[in-house]
Parts: C-alpha cells; structure tokens; sequence
C-alpha cells in the first residue's frame, strides 16, 4: 500500500516535470525536446569540420598511412567517419583508383567474429564454417582482385579499435601489411603500394597503449585529434537542432539561423565549459532546457540566458570530470 502511493507520487513529479518541459518545447514550436539523443545518426544535424575531414580525406588518397582518429568519448569520432566513409566513394586517387569502403562498427569482437565484420562489411563471401584465417585470406585476395581488375583500393573504418581482443588485432595487421611479398613477387610490379587502409578511431589513452604493444601498426599510423567545436560551430549546433525540433531543418541556412531561446553568451559558456565536445554540449544545453523550463512554467520567460549557462555548467563540472 505505502508502495503505491510512493510510486503514484512519483509518478506525479515526473509527469508535472514532463508538462513543464512540454510546455517550453511548445512555446519555441518543436515537437520534442531539441537536446535529446538520437539513435541513429541524423546526418542533417551534423556541424562539419570541413577542412579536418578533407585532411582525413587527403591522407587516405596519398596511401602513405593509416589513420586513428583520436579524440575523447563524445567528441565526434563516429560522425566523422560517417562523413569520410560518405565522401570516400565519390573519390578517386592521383593513380586513378577508386574506393571500396567498409565499416566495423561493433566492438567486442575475437578473432573470428573480426574477420567476419570484416569480410560483411565489404561485401565478400565466406564460409560460416572457415577458420579466421581462412575468412582473412578471401578477404585479402578479394581485395587484391579489386586492386588489379577494378582499380580500387579499400578503405576499412573500425570503430574503436581498442574495444576488440586481442587476437583480432593480428587480423588488421595482416590486411594493414597488404599485399605480401609474395603477391607483390607474383604481380610482378603491379602491387606496388598497399591496398588496404585502415581508419581506426580510439582516445589518447588507446593510442598510447597502441604504440607500447603494437608498434607494428603504431608506426605507419597517423593520429589525427578530432577537433573541438568552436563558438560558431557550437551556435550551428544549437541552430540544427533546434530547427530539427520544430521540422524545419531542411530549410536550415547555416549562414542565418535562430538560436532563440538561447542567447550567444549563454551558448559560448556552455561550450567552453564542454571543451567544444559535442556530446558534453548537448547534455548542458539539455540540462538549461530544464532550467529554462522553469522559468517558463514561473514568468513566462523562455531564454536560456548567461546565468542559466553559468548554473548549469557548474552543476555539471563535476560529472563531466568524472565521465572524461
Ligand atoms: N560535428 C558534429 N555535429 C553535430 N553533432 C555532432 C558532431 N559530432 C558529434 N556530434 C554528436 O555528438 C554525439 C557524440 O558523437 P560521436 O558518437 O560521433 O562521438 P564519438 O567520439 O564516436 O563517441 P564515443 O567515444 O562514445 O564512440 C552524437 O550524438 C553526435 O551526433
Ligand atoms: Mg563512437
């Protein structure tokens, strides 16, 4: 008895809280809250880094190294490959090869369950009862064939390198060394320069662990740190979602856009306090909804102002320490 009547009070609260934040979403026309988070990657709200997505770009067209995007947990790396991988089959190198991209986005993986991401991301066929190595060596001769036949290179994208065992890493080195002497021998001239490129995506931390115990791959890798937002970049990524909120973003101009509620100042302390993490942005700019919110529910007053910005980011200077 005490329970439900815990519970319905609960419940109470959290449906008040609820009508509250509806009750502002309303007010600036969006249909739900601009700041909550999306499943699947919703490419028309994605702030881009033009210039650092061409150098990933140009990298991968120069074959000299492979590369790992760097970058804390939030900060984009995912969206970034997301765009690469878009871009990257559109393009073709100064040699005149083209590309075939594949994406591993799962991690966890062992050996066997690696060289089958693998294999299914690029479209290559296998048996289910193959060893990994046998998987592994299809995929390395089908990348080969592609190379020869089609003029196309590959570009393998794995998404957080570190998270997968051990064993698997030997499954990358094998397709990252590609084509062995041996092909290059039996090719005769034809092979030279390495078909397959890896884009892996890890922090700082994986990286360095990277270097200590697998220099191997390490030394022919090139880090790339992802960048952090700037204020203009931070105002675009209110602006989207915000527009996206109330349906409008396929009109969205990045050149002119409204961040009402928000006002620049209170959008430039938040993202400073975020470290321009995309992800750090959003929470904070989510927690001022709440704030803002009630200040609605009590004046009917909207904004999201330097004062709130300040209240919020320092409620959540802690949690964010604690999640980097
Ligand atoms: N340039 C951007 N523009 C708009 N939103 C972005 C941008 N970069 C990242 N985001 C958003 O920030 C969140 C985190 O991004 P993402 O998942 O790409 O980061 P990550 O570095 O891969 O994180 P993790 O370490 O958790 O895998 C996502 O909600 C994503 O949509
Ligand atoms: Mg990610």
């Amino acid at each position: 008895m005490t329970i439900a009547v815990h519970e319905s009070a609960l419940i109470r609260h959290f449906n008040t809280r609820k009508e509250t934040l509806q009750a502002w979403e309303e007010h600036i026309g969006a249909r739900f809250s601009p700041f909550r988070g999306f499943k699947m990657p919703e490419s028309r709200l994605y702030v881009e880094h033009p210039t650092f997505l061409d150098s990933i770009v140009d990298l991968v067209l120069t074959n000299e190294r492979h590369i790992f995007l760097r970058g804390p947990v939030g900060s984009g790396k995912s969206t970034l490959m997301l765009l690469a991988l878009r871009d990257l089959p559109t393009l073709a190198d100064r040699r005149g090869n083209k590309f075939v991209t594949g994406y591993v986005g799962m991690t966890g993986l062992y050996e066997k369950q690696m060289s089958a991401a693998i294999a299914d991301s690029l479209k290559i066929k296998y048996r289910r009862s193959w060893e990994s190595s046998q998987i592994i060596e299809a995929v390395a001769d089908e990348c080969v064939r592609r190379y020869i036949e089609e003029q196309c290179r590959t570009a393998l994208f794995i998404e957080d390198v570190a998270d997968n065992q051990e064993a698997s890493f030997h499954k990358l080195r094998y397709l990252a060394d590609l084509p062995s002497e041996e092909m290059r021998d039996s090719f005769e001239g034809a092979l030279d320069e390495p078909v397959v490129t890896l884009i892996m995506s890890g922090t700082r931390e994986y990286w360095n662990a990277m270097m200590a115990f697998l220099p191997q791959i390490a030394d022919r890798t090139e880090p790339l740190d992802v960048p952090p937002l700037n204020l203009d970049q931070a105002l675009e990524f209110i602006g989207r979602r915000i527009a996206y909120a109330q349906g409008k973003i396929d009109l969205f101009n990045p050149d002119e856009f409204s961040i009402y509620p928000f006002t620049e100042e209170a959008i430039k302390i938040l993202n400073d306090a975020a470290g321009g993490n995309p992800r750090d942005l959003r929470m904070l700019a989510r927690g001022c909804q709440q704030v803002a919110a009630e200040g609605f529910k009590q004046a009917r007053n909207p904004k999201v102002d330097a004062k709130i910005a300040e209240l919020v980011s320092g409620a959540y200077e802690s949690i964010l320490k604690e999640v980097r």
